[in-house]
C-alpha cells in the first residue's frame, strides 16, 4: 500500500473514502467537524441522529459522501482521546480494515487534532496494518477477487512525505512480523526460521545460527532441554546490525522467545486452543523483524536480535518434570513444569547475548497465560531493572502507539523458587506466578534489562474491528524505536 502526504482540506480531497474520527467530546460538533459537515450537506449529523453511528457502540460507520468530492465518508470512533500515537494507530487501522473487500482503492484520513510526527507515523503504520489479510498466507480458494480488495493508497492530510516513507518501512516490518507469527508450525520450524532470516544478510546484517553441537559446547542446556523432545532440532539465531560492532559501551540486544510450537511437553497442555501455540514464536518474530526494519531505517543502530528457536514437544526423548539442567551461566535448574519453557530458553539466550557484549537487554515473550488473563489484548506487561531503563522502553512504546504497563520485579519471591536439587525451579506455586516468571529470568541477567510479557497482546483469538484473528505484530515498533534512539545516542540508563 502507498502512503501519501497531502496538505489538502478534508472538504476538497479526492478519494473514494474520507475517514473522519469522531470523539465522545464531539457533542455538539466542534468547529472543524461542523464545517466539514456543512460542506458535505449535513450527512454526518443525519447519520448520527438516525443511529447509523453510536459513539458508545460502533467502531465505524460507512455513509454517503454527500456533497463532498469523495464517494463515501467513513466515520471512525476516536475511541479514547489523549493517547496520541496509540489512538492514531488504532483508529487508522480500524478504518482501512473496515474497507477490506470494498471498492475503496484510495482513502483519505483526516486526523483533525493536528497530530505531531509520531502521531502521523503511528497512523500510517496502523493504516497499513488494517489492510493485512491472514488468509493470503496460504490462500483460500473460496476468496473472490472482490473479497481480496484492500485500500491501495492512503492520503494522510497534513503529514510529511519523508516521515511517511519511513513509516512505510516500519509497516512492512510489522507485516513480516505478523506473517512469521501466523505461519503454521509444520511450515515454520526452527531451521526454517534460520533460513528465512538469512535473507537479512542482503540488508547488511550478520546472521549467525548456532546448532545443537555448538550450543552443547557452550553449555546452553536450559535451551537444549526444552528442544530435546522434538523432531525439529533447536537453533539459536543472532542477527547483528552493521552498527553493532561499533556500539562500544552501548549495545542493545533484543531477545525474543521463539517457541515454534508449545504443546507444553510432558506437562501437556489441554487440547482446547492448543492451535494458538503456533504463535508462541511471536517474541522471536518481533525481534527479528525489528532487526530487519532497523537495518533499513538506520543500519548504524548498535543492535543485535537473538532468537532462541525450539519446539516444545512430548515424546520418549522429551525432558521430564524433575529433570535438572545446568544453564550456560552455570546455575542449575530443576524442571518442575515442562510447560514453563519460555523462561528456560530465554535464560540461555540472554546470557549468551551478554557474552556477545550486550550492555542493555530487552526480551519479548509470550511467557505466561496469567499475563493474558490480567492484561487482555491491549496492554503488555513489563518488568525492568533498573527502572529508568524501563522508562526508556516505555517511552519508545508510547511514541509508536504501543501500550505497556510496568509490573514489580519483586525479588523477595526468589526464595519461593528454591529447591534442594538445584539453584532454582523453573515454575513455582500459582500465586504471583507472573512476577515469579520475571524473577526467574532475572537470575540469568546482569545488565540493564526489560522483560516484556506479550502473552495477551501478541495475537487475537477471534476477528475484531481492530485486528483479524491471529498475530498483530506486537512490540516490533517499540523495539525499532528503541534501536533508533540508541543510534541517535539517546540513552539514559
Ligand atoms: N506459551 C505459554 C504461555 C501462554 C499461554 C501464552 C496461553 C498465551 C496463551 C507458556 O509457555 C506457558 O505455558 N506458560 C505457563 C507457565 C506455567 C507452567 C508456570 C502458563 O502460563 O500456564
Ligand atoms: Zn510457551
Ligand atoms: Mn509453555
Amino acid at each position: 500500500m502507498r502512503l501519501r502526504a497531502e496538505a489538502t482540506d478534508p472538504a476538497s480531497v479526492e478519494a473514494n473514502v474520507l475517514a473522519v474520527p469522531i470523539y465522545k467530546e464531539d457533542e455538539p460538533f466542534g468547529e472543524d467537524l461542523a464545517n466539514l459537515d456543512a460542506t458535505a450537506g449535513g450527512v454526518i449529523r443525519q447519520a448520527i441522529d438516525f443511529g447509523r453511528f453510536n459513539i458508545l457502540e460502533d467502531y465505524f460507520a460507512l455513509i454517503d459522501g454527500g456533497d463532498l468530492p469523495v464517494e463515501h465518508i467513513l466515520i471512525v470512533n476516536g475511541i479514547r482521546r489523549g493517547r496520541g500515537p496509540w489512538r492514531a494507530r488504532r483508529m487508522a487501522g480500524v478504518a482501512t480494515r473496515a474497507l477490506q473487500g470494498k471498492g475503496a482503492a484510495r482513502m483519505a484520513l483526516w486526523l483533525r487534532d493536528g497530530e505531531d510526527a509520531d502521531g502521523f507515523a503511528a497512523a500510517a503504520v496502523g493504516a497499513v496494518a488494517g489492510t493485512y489479510r491472514p488468509m493470503d498466507l496460504y490462500g483460500r480458494t473460496r476468496d473472490t477477487d472482490a473479497m481480496k480488495r484492500i485500500v491501495e493508497e492512503v492520503v494522510l492530510l497534513g503529514a510529511d512525505q519523508a516521515e511517511l516513507d519511513r513509516a512505510s518501512i516500519m509497516a512492512d516490518g510489522v507485516a513480516w512480523c505478523r506473517d512469521l507469527s501466523n505461519r503454521a508450525s509444520n511450515d515454520l520450524y526452527p531451521e526454517k526460521m534460520a533460513e528465512e532470516v538469512r535473507a537479512l544478510e542482503a540488508d547488511g546484517c550478520t546472521v549467525e545460527v548456532l546448532h545443537v553441537p555448538e550450543m552443547r559446547q557452550l553449555g546452553m542446556n536450559a535451551l537444549l532441554g526444552v528442544g530435546q523432545g522434538a523432531e525439529h532440532p533447536p537453533v539459536l539465531i543472532a542477527v547483528k546490525l552493521p552498527g553493532w560492532a561499533a556500539g562500544g559501551d552501548r549495545k542493545l540486544a533484543i531477545v525474543g522467545k521463539g517457541v515454534c510450537f508449545d504443546s507444553g511437553g510432558i506437562s501437556l497442555k489441554p487440547a482446547d486452543k492448543m492451535d494458538e501455540m503456533k504463535h508462541d514464536k511471536s517474541g522471536a518474530a518481533a525481534v527479528l523483524s525489528a532487526a530487519r526494519t532497523l537495518a533499513r531505517l538506520n543500519p548504524n543502530a548498535p543492535v543485535m536480535a537473538v532468537a532462541p528457536m525450539v519446539e516444545n514437544m512430548p515424546g520418549g526423548r522429551a525432558q521430564r518434570p524433575g529433570d535438572v539442567v545446568k544453564a550456560m551461566n552455570g546455575k542449575t535448574i530443576e524442571i518442575t513444569n515442562t510447560d514453563a519453557e519460555g523462561r528456560l530458553i530465554l535464560a540461555d539466550a540472554l546470557h549468551w547475548a551478554e557474552t556477545q557484549g550486550a550492555t542493555h537487554l530487552v526480551d519479548v515473550a509470550t511467557l505466561t497465560g496469567v499475563a493474558a488473563m490480567a492484561f487482555g489484548e491491549l496492554v503488555s506487561a513489563y518488568f525492568a531493572k533498573p527502572g529508568d531503563w524501563g522508562d526508556q522502553v516505555k517511552a519508545a512504546a508510547d511514541a509508536t502507539g504501543e501500550w505497556l504497563w510496568e509490573m514489580p520485579l519483586a525479588t523477595e519471591y526468589r526464595t519461593q523458587l528454591d529447591t534442594p536439587y538445584a539453584d532454582i525451579v523453573n515454575s513455582g506455586s500459582r500465586d504471583g506466578s507472573l512476577i515469579k516468571s520475571a524473577v526467574f529470568i532475572h537470575e540469568f541477567v546482569t545488565r540493564p534489562w526489560v522483560h516484556l510479557d506479550v502473552a495477551g497482546t501478541a495475537w487475537m483469538a477471534a476477528d475484531k474491528a481492530t485486528f483479524p484473528k491471529g498475530a498483530v505484530g506486537v512490540a516490533m515498533t517499540t523495539l525499532v524505536r528503541l534501536g533508533l534512539d540508541f543510534a541517535a545516542g539517546e540513552q539514559v540508563a
